[in-house]
């Protein structure tokens, strides 16, 4: 596909914004951020905003300056990096092992506090020679499996044994356990996602006391979402809480009920009105993701998405509705991470005004790099190399 030259034209109101395309209400954002950093403020657990569902400096900024944050949580070393520039404590709460991956680690650590999740013997080697060959101590958490079983060791001797492991490693330094209670997040029943949660911030505590028995270092213990905030954010002996979506929400969450406002939507323009019952618009799943279910549609009352496909969205319309070719629609995301890392800017409005646009650190900054090096050489003139 050629590349082309086009004359940038910044939207000043939301009718003239090119869709599909994300817009952010920045005062239902503010009001989100405000909420969570004031449960935090009352302590002793502090809140570590994690950043992967925006993938936004500006808004992680935002998330600082609010208060009762201890740092902030990312998925990536891409992430990382992009926030590393503005935050001086970051939690990586993932495993890294690949070589590459640790260096770059152990290259933020020399002007940020950087923690690292890590569940096997090879991240540690790996984690470990990174860090002894920059001459710098990286942060680690034993990451433990508290339920949801994705990545984790099990919260008994297992995690004591890696805890002691890490503990005798140059270049580490164990700073304690994290424990993400995924599988509780979702659960749309308060009495049972409480139970869900407890029960896992109950396996986590009760890994960090075993590993304080022992003699190991345990400052640490990380947990904790948007769907849990209010449940493991005051279970005692956590530390610090990872919740991201929170700032944006989506409408997944919006089932879960908790108290935060949906912030951000798809916008999409009408490109065809086959017929009474029925419109299509321009954002099919290459503007916004369906694997927590189809969007919603707001401004519509009794309109529903009833099929994604690559670059429409098919909508049923309720009787009389009077939407044409050409209108705008406005989508809900049923999940926003997937979503948001689709887009490269986020429109931020107030009202029908386009206030500001904010870069989207999406994807994988070396494949950025990659096609950097690529564009590089295609625009090298002959002859020179
Ligand atoms: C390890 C970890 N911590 C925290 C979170 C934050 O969860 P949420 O965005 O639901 O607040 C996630 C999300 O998937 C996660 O994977």
């Amino acid at each position: 596909m050629p590349s082309e030259t086009r004359r940038v034209v910044r939207p000043r109101l939301v009718s003239e914004i090119p869709t599909p395309a994300l817009v952010l209400d920045a005062a239902a954002l503010g009001r989100n951020i405000a909420r969570m950093a004031r449960f935090f403020n009352a302590g002793p657990c502090r809140l570590r905003p994690h950043v992967k569902p925006h993938k936004t400096p500006e808004i992680a900024r935002r998330q600082l300056a609010a208060g009762s944050c201890v740092g902030l949580t990312c998925a990536t070393v891409s992430e990382a990096e992009a926030v590393a520039a503005f935050c001086d404590d970051v939690l990586i709460a993932n495993e890294m092992v690949d070589a590459d991956k640790c260096a770059r680690v152990a290259a933020l650590q020399r002007h940020t506090r950087m923690t690292v999740a890590v569940d096997s013997i090879a991240g540690v080697e790996a984690l470990s020679a990174a860090g002894r060959a920059a001459g710098v101590r990286v942060g680690v958490l034993v990451d433990v499996n508290v339920g949801q079983n994705r990545c984790g060791v099990s919260p008994d001797t297992e995690a004591v044994d890696l805890a002691r492991r890490i503990s005798g490693t140059d270049g580490l330094t164990l700073r304690g356990v994290m424990g993400y209670e995924g599988h509780a997040q979702p659960i749309r029943d308060r009495r049972e996602r409480e139970e869900r949660a407890r029960d896992a911030m109950g396996a986590l505590t009760a890994t960090a006391d075993e590993l304080r028995a022992a003699g190991l270092a345990c400052d640490v213990v990380s947990a904790g979402g948007t769907g849990t905030f209010d449940i493991s954010g005051r279970f005692t002996g956590i530390t610090e809480i990872q919740a991201g979506s929170y700032a944006l929400m989506d409408s997944d969450y919006g089932e879960v009920r908790v108290p935060f406002e949906q912030a951000f939507w798809v916008l999409g323009t009408v490109i065809s009105r086959p017929s009474r019952d029925r419109c299509v618009a321009d954002c099919g799943h290459k503007a916004l993701t369906k694997d927590h279910g189809l969007p919603e549609v707001n401004w519509i009352a009794g309109a529903v998405v009833t099929a994604l496909n690559d670059e429409h969205a098919t909508i049923a319309l309720p009787p009389g509705a009077s939407i044409g070719v050409g209108d705008r629609i406005q989508l809900v995301p049923s999940h926003t991470d997937p979503t948001v890392n689709l887009h490269d800017v986020f429109y931020v409005v107030e009202g029908d005004r386009v206030v500001d646009i904010w870069p989207i650190e999406r994807g994988y900054s070396e494949q950025r790099s990659a096609r950097l090096s690529t564009d590089q050489r295609a625009g090298t003139p002959r002859g020179v190399s």
